[in-house]
């Protein structure tokens, strides 16, 4: 009995050693830096049609991170719906200043970062999403959008924020975090007349709907959207205004649980202005404003087409919907 409780203790020691040792690691190591992926010099040709969907798409998945108030340009702020066990974590300057923005980045530079997650510098960009299924056509024009005379990308030298992340979001982004791979193909998205098809490549390309609306961002797979755990079926804890706790929602067709009851005219008016049938939406859910009717209407279709996950989330009346930290 001694014996087996010396050896028991023994290994306690080793087990503690061992978890310190690495918790050491991490702390030292912080946020890990990889090789630079490899991405073709290229030179995006602007046309006006692509730099208004470009200016859609950063003001429906940049802005709500990048834009701040008091510059009114995407100079970055610290992120408040980052829970605190995270740390203090900063949205970059992505103006087009020289020193402080994205000025000196080429077009190659930003594509790697916005694929994979890794900067000009090597450094892997933590909270920022990667847009690994946006379409090459999509992310193009987003780039277009960052050099054009948009006011909200003019220079502006407010200086990024060096991010403070936790111990925990260390851990985090040396094990399960990781960059993601970048595509070995050219990315296409399918033509808006096959609605399915396109309304897919909205939910898991170009908007991202399931990063937020699956089970945990820890377990979301970028490569294979519909592995995610509990895809679409909501349940994601997240951080809204004043701290309040926001549960992301059921958005896969279950009639009682998700949207499987909703009409189209609801849905489409859910989310482009936040109205849902069950009250107005709050942050961080965006309001996808500038989104045109097809694009709401082609998530729709291809909403109801995904298998139906029975989860009740706060709109159900379970769960409570607003818990102040
Ligand atoms: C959820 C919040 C969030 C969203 C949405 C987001 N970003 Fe970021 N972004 C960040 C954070 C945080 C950083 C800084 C990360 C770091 O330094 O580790 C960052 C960094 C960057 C950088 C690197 C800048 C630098 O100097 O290191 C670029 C470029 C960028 N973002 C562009 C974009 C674009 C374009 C979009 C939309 C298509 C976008 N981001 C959407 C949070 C976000
Ligand atoms: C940044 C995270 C985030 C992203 C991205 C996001 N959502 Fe949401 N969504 C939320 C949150 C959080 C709520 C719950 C808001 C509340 O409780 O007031 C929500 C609520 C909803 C609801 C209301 C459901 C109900 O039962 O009332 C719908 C519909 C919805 N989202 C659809 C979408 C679609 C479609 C997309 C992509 C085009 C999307 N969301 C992208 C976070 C997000």
């Amino acid at each position: 009995m001694k014996k087996a409780l010396k050896i028991l203790g023994f290994t306690l020691a080793v087990v503690v050693f061992l978890v310190v040792c690495a918790a050491g690691f991490v702390q030292v190591r912080g946020i890990p830096t990889y090789e630079k992926p490899q991405v073709a010099a290229l030179k995006i040709q602007v046309t006006p049609a692509q730099l208004k969907q470009g200016e859609a798409i950063a003001v429906s998945m940049c802005a709500d991170c990048h834009l701040n108030k008091q510059t009114n340009s995407l100079s970055g702020k610290l992120l408040t719906e980052i829970p605190p066990e995270f740390g203090s974590l900063y949205a970059a300057n992505i103006t087009q200043d020289k020193e402080h923005g994205i000025g000196n980045w080429t077009d190659a530079e930003l594509v790697a970062l916005l694929r994979t997650g890794i900067g000009r510098d090597g450094r892997f960009r933590i909270v920022m999403p990667n847009f690994v299924r946006m379409s090459d056509e999509d992310l193009h024009s987003v780039i277009a959008f960052l050099r054009s005379d948009n006011p909200m990308v003019k220079p502006d030298p407010t200086p990024s924020h060096e991010q403070e992340p936790s111990l925990l979001a260390k851990t985090l982004v040396n094990t399960v975090m990781k960059p993601a791979p970048m595509p070995t193909a050219a990315v296409l998205a399918p033509p808006p007349a096959d609605q399915v098809a396109y309304g897919r490549y909205l939910v898991v390309g170009r908007y991202k709907c399931y990063d937020c609306h699956s089970k945990d961002f820890k377990s979301n797979n970028d490569i294979e959207p519909e592995k995610s755990a509990g895809y679409l079926g909501g349940g994601n804890k997240m951080i809204g205004d004043q701290h309040a706790e926001i549960i992301t929602r059921n958005i896969t067709p279950d009639p009682e649980t998700g949207i499987g009851d909703w009409t189209e005219a609801e849905f489409v008016k859910a989310v482009k202005y936040g109205m849902a049938p069950g009250g107005g939406l709050r942050n961080p859910m965006p309001k996808f404003s500038v989104m045109d009717d097809a694009e709401a209407k082609a998530i729709f279709a291809y909403l109801k087409s995904v298998p139906a996950i029975k989860n009740a989330t706060p709109e159900d009346g379970t769960g409570s919907a607003v818990a102040t930290r």
